[in-house]
């Protein structure tokens, strides 16, 4: 068997202990497809003192991740301290300048640097990989990458945040407030050490992102992805949804324009209503789920668990071992330069049946100003439904449109926007399929 890979660990949390737990689990099995084994040689992490559940002493402790780039008994820089910017990103162009390969499990990193990471692996001449940044243990980076390679893709879309989905599925189960349910998903450890990047949407942005640069060849733009969270969703707005035949999830969606010309990337996260007999439906929990529709292979759909230390481990040691073997591939498919440079689409292409939830005071008159509103802007309404009155004297009235362009919704919505018809702003959700 060849020399082995020698690799250092950054970052020792959830995922990073998970990566030594499975390097040392499943050794020989490795080895033998890696066609050579892989050492830890160092680790590095905050607090020494940590109990982990795994045995480090036999690795060389390194108090300072930025000294693993430059050590020559190091092949392999495996980045999982997180963070967009700060020491993961500085780890990561020291291990890349010092001949490295990296693997990082860092969406944040790779949305906001991936194209700057990527260009600097190519004159290197090292890889950088980063399969677990994406929907944890599913192999959606290789699918799209290597799986996909010969289709145009038309869309990619689905689930890539785990908490919101375990927050959205719990509320359609338990009938239960948004607050309380994100409590408890904190204390399941599913949210990131700041929630907002969850339940805002941005979690899923970085994600996307990434994905749309892989599927559609482009430069990766995170600036230019459309976010909205899941924050606003009320039970009423999932008990509305379950009375129409739809459950409430959090798509991240990205697909070309071409109504113009020239193609333009069209990004969004959001809430969506699903059919109940779309596969996306049926994905629970803090499970994460991919479709991808290519012009030759038809829709594909990868699914799994989207975060946890074993599934996040799987993606991480899949990367390893592409490098064991010798694959370095490009970052995101083609070589950095080659990534078009699509310019962002607004939702101005888009078709689509819309639901609409408005909260307004219960006066005569307020049902008129909408309607004359949806009547203006050229929106025709599909089905209306008003909500008893709340202690709080507010009235929740959902208008699901007929199908039509999402620019019409938005100017019935810039008509209303100030009305005193209004008690707050409209929670606008499209409708899949
Ligand atoms: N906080 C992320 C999620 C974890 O909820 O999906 C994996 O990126």
């Amino acid at each position: 068997m060849s020399e082995p890979l020698h690799i250092a660990l950054a970052g020792l949390g959830t995922v990073g202990a998970g990566v030594v737990r499975l390097i040392e689990t499943n050794a020989d099995l490795i080895s033998r497809r890696a066609r050579r084994p892989i050492r830890i040689t160092a680790v590095s992490a905050r607090d020494r003192t940590k109990d982990r559940g795994v045995d480090l002493s036999p690795y060389e402790w390194v108090d300072d991740s930025a000294a693993l780039a430059a050590r020559d008994d190091v092949d392999v820089v495996v980045e999982m301290v997180g963070g967009s910017d700060g020491p993961a990103l500085s780890l990561a162009r020291q291990a890349i300048a010092a001949g490295k390969s990296l693997v990082t499990a860092n969406k944040a990193m790779i949305a906001h640097h991936g194209l700057e990471l990527a260009s600097a692996a190519e004159a290197q001449g090292v890889a950088l990989k980063f399969e677990a940044a994406v929907a944890g243990g599913i192999p959606v980076i290789k699918g799209l990458s290597e799986g996909a390679a010969a289709n145009e893709i038309e869309r990619v879309y689905g689930i890539l945040n785990g908490t919101c989905n375990y927050i959205l599925s719990t509320m359609e189960d338990t009938g239960r407030s948004f607050a309380e349910v994100l409590g408890e998903a904190q204390k399941l450890g599913y949210a990131e050490a700041d929630p907002t990047f969850d339940v805002e949407g941005i979690d899923a942005a970085h994600k996307l992102s990434i994905l749309a640069a892989i599927a559609f060849g482009s430069r990766l733009r995170f600036d230019a992805v459309e976010t909205m969270g899941i924050s606003r969703v009320r039970p009423a707005d999932i008990a509305q949804a379950h009375s129409l035949g739809y459950v409430i999830r959090l798509i991240g969606m990205a697909e070309l324009d071409a109504t113009g010309g020239t193609p333009r990337l069209f990004q969004r996260v959001r809430p969506h209503l699903v059919p109940l007999d779309h596969p996306l439906a049926h994905v629970d929990g803090a499970t994460n789920a991919v479709v991808a529709e290519g012009n030759f292979m038809g829709r594909l759909l990868f699914q799994g668990a989207g975060a946890g230390d074993g599934p996040t481990a799987s993606a991480v040691v899949a990367d390893i071992i592409d490098i064991a073997r010798g694959e370095k591939g490009a970052a995101f498919s083609m070589p950095a330069g080659e990534l078009g440079a699509m310019e962002p689409a607004d939702s101005g292409h888009r078709q689509g049946r819309s639901y609409i939830r408005f909260t307004v005071p219960d006066r005569p008159g307020v049902l008129a100003d909408i309607t004359a509103a949806m009547r203006d802007a050229g929106v025709s309404i599909e089905s209306l439904i008003q909500q008893n009155r709340s202690d709080a004297g507010e009235v929740l009235i959902a208008i699901v449109t007929h199908e039509g362009p999402e620019s019409a919704v938005n100017e019935a919505l810039r008509i209303l926007d100030g009305s005193d018809s209004l008690s707050g702003k409209p929670l606008v959700m499209q409708i899949v399929g």
